[in-house]
């Protein structure tokens, strides 16, 4: 039976506030990414499945569900160690009544049979603020195994495969894993304003503290780097330049900071419980605030897209 899984560490709450920040900050990380769900370079004509590991509100395959040319004939399924934040039934609504399974599932054991080969996209977003530092390559492995394996080499049809690869036209077998690099946060303007010294570090020391790790667009590049993947693409999208984040971006960095440092402060011993973790987290918050007024947040949202080789 499906359940509620409080055992793993996991940093942030799962709230209904939560929730709610988790869909607002989906809008913020695609736009940033150039408004688009899927990397570029991965081919998504003719994909027949696609799986969302850490899946939390399922608020990625709500959206992918609306925008994909193909959505009714792609078969998409969700997983996360928890299922609290799901919607009601475990199950997204998407258009014309469409249903979308969500499982509880950890990504660090393995998948049931039934989904083993069976995606040609497997997304995974933010799971630094749960998964232990020597989780990556388990949940890599594990998700690998979820992904359909591209056709298999023969002479005879080697080079016209070659030639698919080399154009990215094979639909199967690709990964697209995003991170936020915690270690990065800070503003275009010098010299650092203290709050933002005080924020940083907070959420950097826990996450240590606890075997999390904060450096994850790296650690997802070097982990789908030394395995079985081939096309391995990195990009690091930040606020520079794109104007139209400038408004948005404290707001939400902002809100991530109300939801990480306030847990982080009590693991660290700077708070006695959340309450007072989020009184003090405030006080830096208007600080920030403030400062944002001529600065603009700096963020580093790294994603890797790669594809399955044998
Ligand atoms: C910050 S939320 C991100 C949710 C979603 N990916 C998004 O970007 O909106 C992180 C999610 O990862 C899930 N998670 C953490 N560790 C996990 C694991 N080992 N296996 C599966 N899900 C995990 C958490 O339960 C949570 O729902």
């Amino acid at each position: 039976m499906e359940s509620h899984c409080d055992e793993t560490i996991y940093l942030l709450g799962r709230s209904e506030a939560e929730t709610t920040r988790l869909n607002k900050q989906h809008r913020f990380l695609v736009a940033i990414s150039g408004g688009e769900l899927i990397h570029p370079s991965i081919p998504i004509e003719g994909i027949t499945a696609v799986a969302d590991v850490g899946t939390g509100t399922g608020i990625w395959l709500a959206d992918l569900a609306k925008r994909l040319p193909n959505a009714p004939s792609v078969y998409m399924h969700g997983f996360d160690v928890s299922d609290a934040q799901f919607p009601p039934d475990n199950t997204i609504i998407g258009p014309q009544g469409r249903k979308i399974p969500l499982n509880v599932q950890d990504g660090l054991k393995p998948y049931p049979a039934e989904h083993l080969a069976r995606y040609d996209i497997v997304h995974i977003r933010l799971l630094t603020a749960g998964l232990p530092q020597d989780g990556y390559a388990t949940v890599l492995k594990n998700a690998r195994d979820l992904l359909s394996n591209p056709p298999h080499l023969n002479p005879e049809n080697a080079m016209v495969y070659q030639d698919k690869i080399l154009t990215n036209i094979e639909p199967t077998g690709w990964i697209q894993w995003e991170e936020v690099d915690h270690t990065t946060f800070c503003t275009n303007k010098l010299p650092e304003h203290p709050a933002i010294t005080k924020l940083r570090n907070a959420t950097i020391d826990a996450m240590l503290k606890l075997g999390l790790w904060p450096f994850a667009p790296q650690r997802v590049f070097d982990e789908i780097s030394k395995a079985r993947f081939q096309n391995v693409r990195r990009e690091t999208y930040t606020t520079v330049g794109k104007e139209h984040l400038h408004e948005i971006a404290p707001k939400w960095v902002a809100n991530v900071m109300r939801a990480l440092v306030p847990p982080s402060m009590v693991v660290n011993g700077q708070a006695r419980n959340e309450e007072e973790g989020k009184a003090k987290v405030e006080v830096l918050i208007r600080q920030f605030e403030e400062h944002c007024e001529e600065a603009l947040p700096l963020v580093n949202f790294g994603v890797t897209v790669a594809q399955r080789c044998d």
